[in-house]
């Protein structure tokens, strides 16, 4: 046990992100003392950038379907999760259940498309293929050039900075502790049991559980054992129109990118996937192609107003999938990172899991997402 140690918390989640942020709302709810150290702001790492997608079925992949179980499992989680958020927290999640399509514009595409369609039909998701003639009925802001659609009815989106919000809130009210500025400098461990955290600035808090969700970051605090996760980044635009809503109902998909209404107005553009290590820049080419792609599909994309641009880490795992509950090695550890691309579409269901893990005897816990499946692979 630390020296000079501050008693804390049962439990401290490092990291404020979506994650966390479900997480300590869960275990509070489930009689926990819970306390979130986050270095930032609430919500300042990926999850403020993030579209907000809740898109199980036009993220499939044919080789990730332990992955595509579990985005599903979210995303049946979500309406009752927004509704319960929305009454914990008084705020509102930002949910709108407006289904997508997935565009082509060339006969490349419109093939790649066929492919993708096919793909789903075989895992019995619901997605209609659609002339181009169908589609410009539902959405008629879509070019006349657009070859093939697919419509997915069941992909959503919430807005992440009112769930981040609404997350704290909802912590908060349950008797959780948020602390922000607070940076975790390592995780400190006697005869293979955790036993404190180290924090910038030289407090020390005595802690036996430790939930690292500290998103493209869990893997860089001092103490906790290596597992192989890396940032990969995404550049994204805010955009808004001026004449209110309208222009899409829908998310628009196509081939590098995505258009999301959030139903008011605003728009978010995204984005690149690049593997650039921490950097956040956002780059003329980037916002070019995006805006080049997305404005081929949609000409009024050109005419909205650019409210904001910026660039976040995903944190990526060599499976895509996440890493969940009790780290194995390190007795108090559990992980709860590595969302990639589907940190807000998984919250409601990553939240369950890890602090059924926190409190023992729940379900059990997956094996496709434990960390043990990495074991021996290199950080
Ligand atoms: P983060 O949100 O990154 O939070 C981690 C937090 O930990 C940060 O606030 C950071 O400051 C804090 N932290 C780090 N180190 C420390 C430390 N040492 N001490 C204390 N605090 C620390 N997902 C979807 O489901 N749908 C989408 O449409 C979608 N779109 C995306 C678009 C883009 C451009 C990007 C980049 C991501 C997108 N994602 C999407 C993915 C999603 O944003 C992430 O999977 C999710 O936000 C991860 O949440 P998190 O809480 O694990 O990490
Ligand atoms: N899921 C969308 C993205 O990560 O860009």
């Amino acid at each position: 046990m630390a020296q000079n140690a501050t008693a804390t918390s049962d439990v401290a989640v490092i990291g404020g992100g979506v994650i966390g942020l479900a997480i300590a709302w869960r275990a509070a709810q489930r009689g926990l003392s819970v306390c979130v150290l986050e270095r930032g702001e609430l919500g300042a790492g990926a999850s403020r950038v993030a579209a907000g997608m809740l898109a199980p079925v036009t993220e499939a992949d044919a080789g990730e379907l332990a992955l595509l179980k579990l985005g599903l499992r979210s995303a049946r989680a979500w309406p009752a999760f927004a509704a319960e958020l929305a009454q914990a927290a008084g705020a509102d999640p930002g949910l709108r259940s407006s289904g997508a399509l997935v565009v082509a514009r060339d006969r490349d595409e419109a093939e790649a498309l066929e492919r993708e369609l096919a793909l789903r039909v075989e895992l019995g998701l619901d997605v209609e293929r659609l002339l181009p003639s169908a589609a410009r009925r539902l959405e008629p802001a879509l070019a006349p050039t657009v070859r093939l659609a697919l419509d997915v009815p069941g992909d959503h989106s919430a807005d992440p900075r009112a769930v981040v919000l609404a997350l704290a809130q909802a912590a908060r009210h349950a008797g959780a502790t948020l602390r922000t500025g607070t940076k975790v400098e390592r995780v400190e461990r006697a005869r293979g049991q955790v036993t404190a955290i180290g924090l910038a600035g030289g407090e020390t808090l005595r802690v036996d559980r430790v939930v690292a969700a500290a998103g493209a970051w869990s893997a860089a605090i001092d103490g906790l054992p290596p597992i192989p996760l890396r940032p990969v980044k995404g550049q994204i635009l805010r955009l808004r129109d001026p004449a209110g809503p309208g222009l899409l109902e829908r998310i628009v998909r196509f081939e590098g990118g995505y258009l999301v209404p959030r139903g008011d107005g605003r728009y978010v553009l995204g984005a690149t996937m690049e593997e650039r290590g921490f950097d956040t820049t956002v780059t003329a080419g980037g916002l070019y192609e995006l805006l080049r792609d997305a404005g081929e599909l949609v000409p009024g994309v050109h005419e909205l107003v650019v409210e904001e641009i910026s660039a976040g880490l995903r944190p990526a795992t060599p499976d895509n999938a996440p890493l969940l509950g009790p780290a194995g090695e390190l007795e108090g550890l559990h992980w709860a990172t590595g969302h990639h691309r589907n940190g807000i579409l998984l919250a409601p269901v990553s939240a369950d899991i890890v602090v059924d893990g926190l409190v023992g005897g729940g379900a059990e816990l997956p094996a496709a997402f434990a960390a043990a499946r990495f074991d021996g692979v290199h950080a």
